[in-house]
């Protein structure tokens, strides 16, 4: 972010307390906050009696061999059991889970009970093609009930599943079968996107061919296009998952056992396997959604436009509002089909109280205009939530006056896929906001802006984001990389995690978020490594060399921009092809190696890149290209006429 923007957000001054009648009948209070945030450990053991535990712990956390943490050592319980059955047997089982919405149109509900018999059926599908406690189980699917049914069956069995967004490429999800060595995948035909069925398995096929362990794939029919079927391999999930009896006696597991992996991209190619448990993640989840979000599991209709395929989905789709017991909107398709009013309607149609969402699709709104909200009936709602990236306090103010009318409080939460939960937020019946700040670690979370030297920054200081105490949903290790999760997370600030972060603590002492300082992107709120995308690019026949950065972009966060320099081979095809064709391929081989959401913005081609005298690639001086600004320091350069040359071969305009 550019000094300009920063001393933007800093003077920024617009304030927005607690509506009264909300902060009177607030799940946390001023109060109770006061309380929590001095109970540190008592305060995470009140968190977890929120839960039911087959087995009760005999210690709320185990620092004593960091940066491996346990918590609740000693207790058992089944996930599963307390997202679903647990509510059943309280009597809610007519409760709707899920208002689910299909993009043509197509609806189903869902009650608790309803999830119940799904979910058994499903853990004992799972259990007839052999699947044991702690297999891992691979889920590629669109946003249908059958995602969440599957994702509860794997927990119910102890299975920790990884759901690979179904966005990304067969490579992709090859990548991250074998990484956790997958045995089964659980995929469909297809889902709609953008008004057409967009196929799904057969990028599961190609991904497969090459995972010989893989041996059942369960596939739910929900586009009905024709697929190829593998005998023997392949099988129907109304075939098989249909045929199971509707009970299945859930098992309690430790409260470390493993619950998911979550890929995420690191600063290398290779995306990092995020290992999360079960008992804490499932404490911190259901407890920041409940005091986050003020959730009243009788009344309210929540809805977290997200995909279930990136951690916001499992948390504040799955998990947290499950465990709560809340009636959730899932929504299978993209905001503007087949009407840029989309999500409006829906939020009319099932009287949705509470919204989450990324800024990217609020920055996205205000481009196409208020008139459209405008047309819909939005008065159901009383709460709004953003997440994924920093929020603008323009597209903040812009939220809460077009959506929310003025009258809902905004809760920006920031968290990451390593943390599991919600770490740094305000508390809507307690904080004023101030529109692009999240404000203050929640009750139970430590954290800290330091600097270089790891020591905190005053107020009105920038530094970097750590966190000084471990959390009860943080990731356990990196899988099958224990080292490489040190290294991550917690040497470069020695007891601290890292965060990746860059922040500045306010005159007041909140916390706002600049964005990462690594070479990680973020582009509408999903996390991209520029290296992802570099090998990507190298891997094309006419690539030799590849450069990427993230540019500011006023819509998407960040935009990714690539610089490469041609081989031979792909020099002869700039001669012969337009320049244009060119960089559309090698745009679209990126997509087609990572998947849509990696290709690049814009894609140049140059003679010579920046390096430094050790031949690291100055990235900075390409960021100050791509976002038009004149060049920072050269002094390090082993030859600064490189970037003359390269501004001079740029196209206009760029
Ligand atoms: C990175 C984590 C959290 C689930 C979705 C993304 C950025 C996230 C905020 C926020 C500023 C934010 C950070 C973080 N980020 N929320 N409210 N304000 N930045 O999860 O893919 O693991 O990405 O997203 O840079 O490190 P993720």
């Amino acid at each position: 972010m550019s000094g300009e923007t920063l001393s933007n957000l800093l003077s920024e001054g617009r304030r927005f307390p607690p509506p009264a009648a909300l902060a009177a009948e607030a799940n946390v209070t001023a109060e109770a906050y006061e309380r929590a945030a001095a109970d540190g450990e008592a305060f995470w053991a009140a968190a977890a009696d929120r839960l039911d535990w087959a087995a009760p712990w005999t210690q709320v956390r185990d620092w004593s061999d960091p940066p491996f943490a346990r918590w609740f050592v000693g207790g058992r319980l089944n996930a599963a059991y307390n997202c679903v059955d647990r509510h059943v047997e309280a009597g809610n089982g007519e409760r709707v889970a899920f208002h689910w919405e299909g993009e043509p149109g197509d609806t189903r509900t869902l009650t608790y009970a309803d999830l119940k018999d799904e979910v058994s059926r499903a853990a004992n599908a799972l259990l007839a093609l052999g699947v044991q406690a702690g297999d891992r189980i691979a889920i590629y699917m669109p946003m249908i009930p059958e995602t969440v049914v599957a994702m509860l069956a794997c927990a119910r069995i102890g299975a920790p599943h990884t759901v690979v967004f179904g966005g990304f490429s067969a490579d992709a999800l090859r990548g991250r079968i074998l990484d956790c060595d997958a045995h089964v995948v659980i995929t469909a035909d297809g889902g709609y996107r953008k008004g057409a069925a967009s196929a799904l398995k057969p990028a599961v096929d190609e991904a497969v061919a090459q995972c010989p362990d893989v041996r059942s794939v369960l596939v739910v029919r929900r586009t009905g296009q024709d697929v190829a079927w593998t005998e023997g391999r392949d099988v129907w999930w109304h075939e098989l998952v249909a045929a199971q009896y509707a009970e299945h006696e859930p098992e309690a597991f430790d409260a470390e056992h493993p619950l998911y992996i979550m890929y995420t991209s690191g600063t290398t190619a290779r995306p990092k396997g995020i290992l999360h448990t079960t008992g804490g993640y499932l404490t911190q989840a259901a407890w920041s959604h409940w005091a986050v979000f003020d959730v009243k599991p009788d009344r309210d209709v929540y809805w977290t436009a997200a995909d279930i395929g990136w951690v916001t989905g499992h948390s504040y789709i799955v998990y947290g509002p499950l465990a709560n017991g809340v009636t959730s909107v899932l929504y299978e398709g993209t905001p503007d089909t087949p009407h840029q009013g989309r999500w409006w309607e829906i939020v009319q149609k099932y009287g949705v109280t509470i919204l989450y969402c990324a800024p990217t699709a609020i920055r996205t709104f205000m481009k196409w205009g208020e008139e459209i909200p405008e047309r819909f009936d939005l008065s159901s709602l009383r709460l709004l939530g953003s997440v994924g990236e920093p929020i603008n306090p323009e597209a903040w103010v812009w939220y809460r006056q077009a959506i929310g009318g003025d009258r809902c409080p905004v809760v920006d939460t920031w968290w990451q896929t390593e943390t599991g939960a919600q770490m740094i937020s305000p508390l809507p019946g307690v904080s004023t906001c101030k529109p692009g700040s999240a404000l203050r670690p929640l009750p139970g979370i430590s954290a800290e802006v330091v600097d270089d030297a790891g020591n905190p920054v005053p107020n009105g200081s920038g530094g970097y984001l750590v966190l000084t105490q471990p959390w009860p949903s943080m990731l356990r290790t990196i899988w099958g990389d224990e080292q490489r999760y040190i290294d991550t997370y917690w040497s470069r600030f020695p007891g601290y995690y890292f965060a990746g972060d860059g922040a500045k603590k306010d005159e007041d002492g909140d916390i706002w978020l600049l964005g990462r300082v690594d070479d990680v992107m973020n582009v509408s709120g999903h996390r991209i490594s520029t290296t992802e995308v570099e090998s990507a690019l190298v891997s094309h026949p006419y690539v030799a060399e590849a450069a990427v950065v993230g540019a500011a972009d006023p819509t998407t966060g960040q935009g990714i921009v690539a610089f490469v320099i041609l081989r031979g081979a792909g020099e002869r095809a700039a001669a012969t092809a337009q320049g244009d064709d060119l960089a559309k391929e090698l745009r679209s081989h990126v997509a087609k190696e990572i998947g849509p959401i990696a290709r690049p913005r814009q894609l140049l081609v140059v003679a010579e890149l920046p390096k430094t005298r050790s031949g690291k690639i100055m990235r900075r001086l390409l960021r100050d290209i791509a976002e038009n600004r004149a060049l920072g320091d050269v002094t390090t350069l082993t030859d600064s006429t490189v970037m003359d040359a390269i501004r001079e071969g740029l196209p206009s305009g760029a």
